[in-house]
């Protein structure tokens, strides 16, 4: 079975080399030395200024609305995974959804200030398969209207923007590691906090709100322990031929499938991508699934992401229309993406494409 992602794992032999250095110490968790070798790595890699590694890439959304210190509105995208709009539901904010972009499928800057009133409080909104958003506009209405911007960036690892690392934009931005992402350490996220006033916040707040006997604020468990922060250690060094895999495998899809009648999302100028996903949208919902049902015939399976449009979950309390999202989320697949998947596979996968629009 060919699943739309595959886990990249190293040695495990090298992966135990370096955990060794915790299991000898028997400091396995709290700020261990693994973890803190790799922020300094990850730091470096992504060109951050401060960084703090932690449980998962939702956990670390909820610190940075946490750090707001107010409760309101959070204006955010209904193109995103659940984490994002549950992440501010379970904060007691209440998610104003705005409609997105057909070019990039991000949150269009442009509707945001018609949304703004006086309980908005932040926007948060996600920089969806690593494509950045409008930063300059959403920078500066959150200037005029003194709003915190947090970038979910689960999906951004290494994208460079303008020359710089994606994830030093906004007051916050997260990511995630997770298994399924292009750097994972099987569990784990991080905040990068680009502004001075939030650091010592969200660093207290990752640890309960204590150091050591001293108390200062609330918190919650937001660490990571040494066996993931090992798993980090051991696939950073092969970052660089799982960005050129990556990079090898977008190119074969696009030149195999090219001519169709389907499009892909286009990144802003200036963007280095991460090539972490492949989406593309068919003309229609109908199309989508005779695809998903051929590659599924030949044990290929995509993934429709992100679907439904957040803004249709069945549980939120009310109801707002976003109608580019509702129907670009009904018509987004992402096709198979990882180190290892073969040309042959690439080929049947495109041939599948190309046989059943034809056929349709
Ligand atoms: C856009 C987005 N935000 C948040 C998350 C949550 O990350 P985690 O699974 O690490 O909690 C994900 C995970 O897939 C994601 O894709």
């Amino acid at each position: 079975m060919i699943n739309v992602t595959r886990t990249f794992l190293p040695d495990p032999d090298e992966y135990m080399r370096i955990l060794k250095r915790a299991w000898d110490k028997r400091w396995i968790t709290n700020n261990g030395e693994l973890l803190q070798e790799l922020e300094q790595k990850l730091k470096l890699f992504l060109g951050l200024d401060h960084f703090l590694f932690c449980g998962n890439g939702t956990i670390v959304l909820q610190m940075a609305l946490k750090a707001i210190g107010k409760s309101g509105d959070v204006i955010t995208t209904p193109f995103s995974y659940v984490a994002t709009t549950n992440a501010i539901i379970w904060e007691q904010f209440r998610p104003v959804f705005v409609d997105i972009h057909s070019s990039d499928l991000n949150v269009d800057a442009d509707k945001i200030e018609a949304s703004i009133t006086d309980t908005t409080v932040a926007i948060l909104v996600t920089h969806v398969f690593g494509n950045p958003c409008d930063i300059d506009k959403i920078e500066d209405i959150a200037k005029r209207y003194n709003l915190v911007v947090i970038y979910d960036g689960a999906h951004a690892f290494g994208v460079k923007y303008r020359g710089r690392g994606l994830l030093s934009y906004g007051d916050f931005a997260t990511c995630s590691f997770h298994a399924t992402k292009l750097f994972h350490t099987v569990e784990g996220g991080s905040i990068s906090v680009n502004h001075e006033k939030w650091r010592e916040k969200i660093y207290l707040f990752r640890q309960f709100g204590h150091i050591y006997d001293e108390y200062f604020s609330e918190g919650v468990n937001g660490k990571n322990s040494e066996f993931h922060a090992a798993m980090g250690l051991s696939i950073l060094p092969h970052m660089e031929e799982i960005m050129t895999a990556r990079k090898e495998i977008c190119e074969a899809y696009d030149h195999g499938l090219a001519g169709l009648n389907i499009s892909k999302p286009i990144p802003r100028e200036g963007t280095v991508p991460n090539n972490g996903y492949y989406p593309v949208l068919f003309e229609s919902e109908e199309k989508l699934l005779q695809v998903a049902e051929a590659l599924k015939s030949k044990q290929i399976s995509g993934r429709r992401y992100f679907y439904p449009s957040l803004n249709e979950l069945p549980y939120l309390q009310e109801k707002q229309h976003c109608p580019v999202s509702e129907d670009l989320s009904r018509r987004v697949y992402c096709l198979p993406l990882f180190p290892g998947l073969d040309k042959e596979s690439i080929d049947i996968i495109c041939n599948t494409i190309h046989e059943t629009i034809a056929k349709s």
